[in-house]
């Protein structure tokens, strides 16, 4: 198996770390049949590459292999983000090129210096990926990939702006959605919630990111997710801190 090296992973501070942790949790306990998650968000920016990079590794950590997909094939920031690199400076290939027919799929899942965890990951930009991910083969690819890892998780683009992920989402036993806290409108999450409803993805998670918990706003999210109101799937809602180390090391290439 090839191997990447992800150079750019940060330590996170003891309350994100524990938030994240109980995420872990709480997905291992919406049964075995839960393996392939999306994490998605209604808009960009919400943080869905960087919870489904940090829980990947976190359950990798504990043991359990994981494998993430980058399904963000129009606008992955993850190789720059994260600076992933083949070990041997070989070709780097991705799911889009396995989609295509341009490679098989175990020449696109790779070992990476995070033992237990494994990815599928974007190597270009694709302008329209829509024919990809309609593809037999994408099905085909996240078969494989269940039968082989006891977690997939697939990051996506926002349900907001293009079909992708909702594409996706038919193809997943469940989707966590992140919001980020006191800047994404109410309206914009109901609808995200609505769309994943009709896309029949069961909603295991809430994910509230960059809460401020001593604020107002944050309080009021707090109440409002775990109302429990909008999805029976719903588990619980998670606050994460904001500007955590991640933003720092993101300084000299991050948005
Ligand atoms: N909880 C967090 N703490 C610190 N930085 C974060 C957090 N969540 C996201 N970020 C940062 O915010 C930016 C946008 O996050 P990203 O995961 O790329 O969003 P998305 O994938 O939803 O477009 C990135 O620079 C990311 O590192
Ligand atoms: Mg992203």
């Amino acid at each position: 198996m090839k191997e990447l090296e992800i150079n750019k992973l940060p330590q996170l501070p003891f309350d994100v770390t524990e938030a994240l942790n109980q995420l872990r949790i709480n997905l291992s306990f919406c049964g075995d049949q839960i393996k392939v998650i999306m994490v998605t968000s209604s808009v960009p920016n919400e943080g869905k590459s960087f919870i489904t990079m940090q829980l990947w590794k976190m359950m990798a950590e504990v043991g359990t292999p994981a494998l993430l997909i980058d399904c963000d094939f129009r606008n992955s920031e993850m190789r720059r983000k994260y600076s992933i690199r083949s070990v041997r400076n070989e070709k780097l290939l991705g799911a889009p090129h396995y989609l295509a027919g341009k490679a098989e799929l175990d020449e696109v899942i790779y070992k990476t210096n995070i033992p237990n965890g494994f990815m599928i990951p974007v190597t270009s930009a694709i302008a329209n990926p829509t024919i990809l991910l309609e593809s037999p083969n994408f099905t085909k690819m996240l078969d494989y990939c269940s039968e082989r890892f006891p977690y997939v998780l697939v990051d996506t683009p926002p349900l907001g702006s293009v079909a992708d992920a909702l594409n996706i989402a038919r193809h997943c036993d469940g989707s966590v959605l992140v919001v980020r806290s006191g800047d994404t409108p109410r309206k914009v999450v109901e609808n995200s919630v609505q769309l994943l409803r009709r896309a029949e993805s069961p909603l295991l998670g809430i994910v509230l990111n960059r809460a401020d918990v001593n604020n107002r706003s944050s309080a009021y999210y707090h109440r409002y997710y775990h109302s429990n109101y909008y999805y029976k799937g719903y588990r619980g809602g998670y606050g994460y801190g904001h500007g955590s180390a991640h933003d720092k090391s993101n300084s000299n290439g991050g948005k």
